[in-house]
């Protein structure tokens, strides 16, 4: 099975999909991470561990049209069987989905549909939930809505602040995350 990975980020996410690949437990050939703007973590990592990297920067394109063709032929160049959008802070387009159909996957750290955005983990400790997680689901082109594959919950602790529950449920994401592209892989 191979993959295209979107980050925009610092790609921790990616970083144990890339071990678990490295380590023999993840049947996944990674062929290309791709990111919406340059010098980004995640790209560095990537090609630390000599994978193929490209940049669609965001804001070399004023057209916001422009830059979803751009990225839709730079990830088809690659042929992937799925595109796993991990901590990718882009919306894509309706093309993009339709190109890639129940094959856009993306993880989310609160439990869909509650909390989607791009504050997840603030929002659900705003609120104060007990228990939040996180989410690997088909993206279609809203956000952070389709399909759910699975989810995982983590316990909200009274002396949770956004950055250290957001690593608790990054630890919950990767294993997650890997579990689920193993599941598609065997498929
Ligand atoms: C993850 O929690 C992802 O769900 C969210 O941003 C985080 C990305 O972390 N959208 P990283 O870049 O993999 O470290």
């Amino acid at each position: 099975m191979r993959i295209v990975v979107l980050v925009s980020g610092t790609g921790s996410n990616l970083q144990a999909v890339i071990d678990a690949v490295a380590a023999g437990d993840l049947p996944v050939e990674i062929a290309a991470v791709g990111a919406d703007r340059p010098g980004t973590p995640g790209i560095e990592r990537s090609a630390a561990a000599g994978l193929e990297t490209f940049v669609v920067d965001f804001k070399d394109f004023p057209a916001r049209a422009d830059w979803d063709a751009a990225l839709l032929s730079a990830v088809a160049a690659y042929e992937p069987d799925y595109v796993v959008s991990s901590g990718f802070m882009r919306i894509v387009a309706a093309d993009f989905i339709n190109a890639f159909p129940g094959r856009y996957v993306n993880t989310h750290p609160a439990l869909l549909p509650s909390f989607p955005g791009a504050h997840g983990v603030r929002d659900a400790l705003a609120y104060g939930v007990k228990v939040t997680g996180c989410t690997v689901h088909f993206a279609d082109a809203g956000v952070d809505t389709g399909p759910i594959i699975a989810q995982a919950p983590v316990a909200v602790l009274d002396e949770d602040t956004e950055a250290t529950l957001h690593e608790r449920i990054k630890v919950a994401e990767r294993e997650l995350l890997i579990k689920v592209l193993g599941d598609l892989a065997r498929a």
